[in-house]
């Protein structure tokens, strides 16, 4: 009887034990690391940041190898990213596949240390509406070559190919009647197949906010999820929120073509800070903390119950000031971090760092920054700001970002720092035909933040500038200056 009882307590907890740690209930949280900004903070200190944050799992939209080495030798997964602009030379060329698998992966998973690179995404929303189609037919065809060159290469059984999806490839009104869209549904057939063939999961962006900036109509609450005035009724379901109304609409979507148990990773979902009415810190805050909570309760959705997704990458790791602003000027602004690695809210991931750390150990250019000469008449300012804002991020000063409201003097003065610290506080990029001054105090305002660039000894731009001064001055025979400079 005894032995019995302490038996079943065995097989309870081996069961319990499983449940805990079993892949396929639980989802893990991630991040994309995106690349497109003009105050890149060193790679090496970005792969601390992760490691501080205890981020396990990372995804990048190229194969970057500044990123992708410094990933080498850590323990955090990795998936990297192919452009849509090379998917069309994938699909026709098996040697391009093949050089693309020996230069963008193998060199990395088969170096020491390795990177552990478990992912190729192949193009990154190839079938988005608004490419009108460029994309769509070079998906399924640079799939099978890579997956070729990926046997060839001896690494079929450690990646996986997957492609990630906007969710605007499916449709519905509500979430039980979700189905591809038309022209892409022989597409999405192939492609949905070779994924279960390979056992690799389907991989969705989803973006409550998108359709809260898009839609005056839609119910602010439920882009959010703390319980709705404007739930969603379909059949005997109830949704409560956005993100699950989404994600169902694809379990149906998938279930339409007989993939329905298809396991489901969100490549892209988060909530931007500035540029629009509704991109806020608070907003922010509160949605990603919203859904993380609600990914790692693991009730999973009405026609997935107690099965969230398998990993969820937020977006953004840090924010980039180079993507284009084509969607919006918020668009600049999804970091959980800044550009410079420090957290803009508080945040638990749920990976047990607690709440986010700041990155560490980051150099600033000097304390100092360029505003308006208040001793000038700024009437004939306005094409120094144009060009100061074409080259450099203006987009907190639009309506709705969180330099809108600092006057004329303040928008010039935003302009002419924005772009003196893109030049590297180089004196004359002060200059604005005399309109321009350095101030050694912080312009800031209220919310509105006036940067200070950060300096990355190894961007290409900062090495360029270190040769010509050693070089000049080689010729020369100043050799003396030289070892003053340094
Ligand atoms: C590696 O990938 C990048 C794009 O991420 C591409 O520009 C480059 O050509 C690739 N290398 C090869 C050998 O295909
Ligand atoms: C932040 O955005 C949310 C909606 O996304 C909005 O309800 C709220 O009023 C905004 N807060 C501020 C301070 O603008
Ligand atoms: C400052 O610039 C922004 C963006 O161009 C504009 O919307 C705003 O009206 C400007 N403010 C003033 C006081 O001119």
């Amino acid at each position: 009887m005894k032995i019995w009882k302490k038996q079943a307590v065995l097989v309870w907890l081996v069961i319990l034990v499983t449940m805990m740690t079993s892949k396929g209930g639980e989802a893990a949280i991630g991040v994309n690391w995106g690349t497109l900004s003009q105050h890149r903070l060193p790679a090496t200190k970005v792969v601390d940041l992760l490691i501080q944050n205890k981020i396990s799992k990372v995804k990048l939209f190229d194969a970057d190898p500044e990123a992708v080495n410094a990933l080498r030798g850590t323990h955090i997964q990795v998936m990297i990213g192919i452009p849509n602009d090379f998917l069309s030379i994938l699909s026709s060329s098996s040697i391009a596949a093949d050089s693309w698998v020996r230069r963008n992966l193998s060199a990395y998973v088969s170096s020491n240390p390795p990177a552990d690179i478990r992912y190729v995404a192949v193009g990154n929303e190839p079938f988005l509406t608004s490419y009108s189609g460029q994309f769509q037919s070079y998906v399924v065809p640079a799939l099978l070559n890579l997956q070729q060159s990926l046997v060839k290469a001896n690494l079929a059984a450690s990646v996986k190919l997957v492609v990630p999806c906007n969710a605007d490839a499916y449709e519905s009104t509500v979430p039980s009647q979700g189905a591809f869209r038309p022209e892409l549904s022989q597409i999405m057939t192939e492609l949905v197949s070779f994924l279960n063939s390979n056992a690799s999961p389907f991989v969705v962006n989803i973006y409550p906010f998108l359709s809260l900036y898009g839609n005056s109509d839609f119910p602010q609450d439920y882009a959010f999820f703390a319980g709705t005035n404007h739930p969603v009724i379909d059949g005997p379901n109830v949704y409560y929120n956005a993100f699950d109304g989404n994600y169902d609409t694809l379990v149906a979507a998938l279930n339409r073509i007989g993939y329905g148990q298809m396991p489901i990773v969100i490549g892209e979902v988060g909530w931007p800070t500035d540029g629009a009415i509704g991109a806020n810190l608070t907003a922010a805050r509160v949605f990603n903390q919203g859904l993380i909570n609600h990914v790692l309760s693991n009730k999973g959705t009405p026609l997935k119950p107690g099965a969230p997704p398998m990993d969820v990458y937020m977006f953004s790791l840090l924010d980039e000031d180079s993507k284009s602003t084509l969607p919006g000027n918020f668009e600049r602004h999804w970091g959980i971090f800044s550009f410079d690695g420090q957290a803009k809210y508080q945040l638990n991931l749920g990976l047990g760092g607690g709440l986010l750390k700041n990155a560490m150990d980051v150099r600033y250019l000097p304390a100092r920054w360029c505003i308006a000469n208040p001793s000038k008449d700024l009437s004939r300012v306005s094409n120094h700001l144009k060009l100061a804002c074409s080259a450099a991020d203006c987009t907190r000063l639009n309506y709705g970002g969180s330099c809108n409201g600092i006057g004329v003097n303040g928008n010039v003065s935003f302009a002419f720092n924005s772009y003196y610290q893109l030049q590297k506080q180089d004196v004359q990029s002060c200059d604005f035909d005399g309109l321009g001054a350095v101030t050694f105090l912080d312009p800031s305002v209220g919310q509105c933040r006036f940067l200070v660039g950060i300096i990355n000894p190894s961007s290409s731009h900062g090495l360029r500038g270190k040769w010509t001064i050693i070089w000049t001055l080689f010729f020369s025979g100043s050799i003396v200056i030289l070892l003053q400079v340094k």
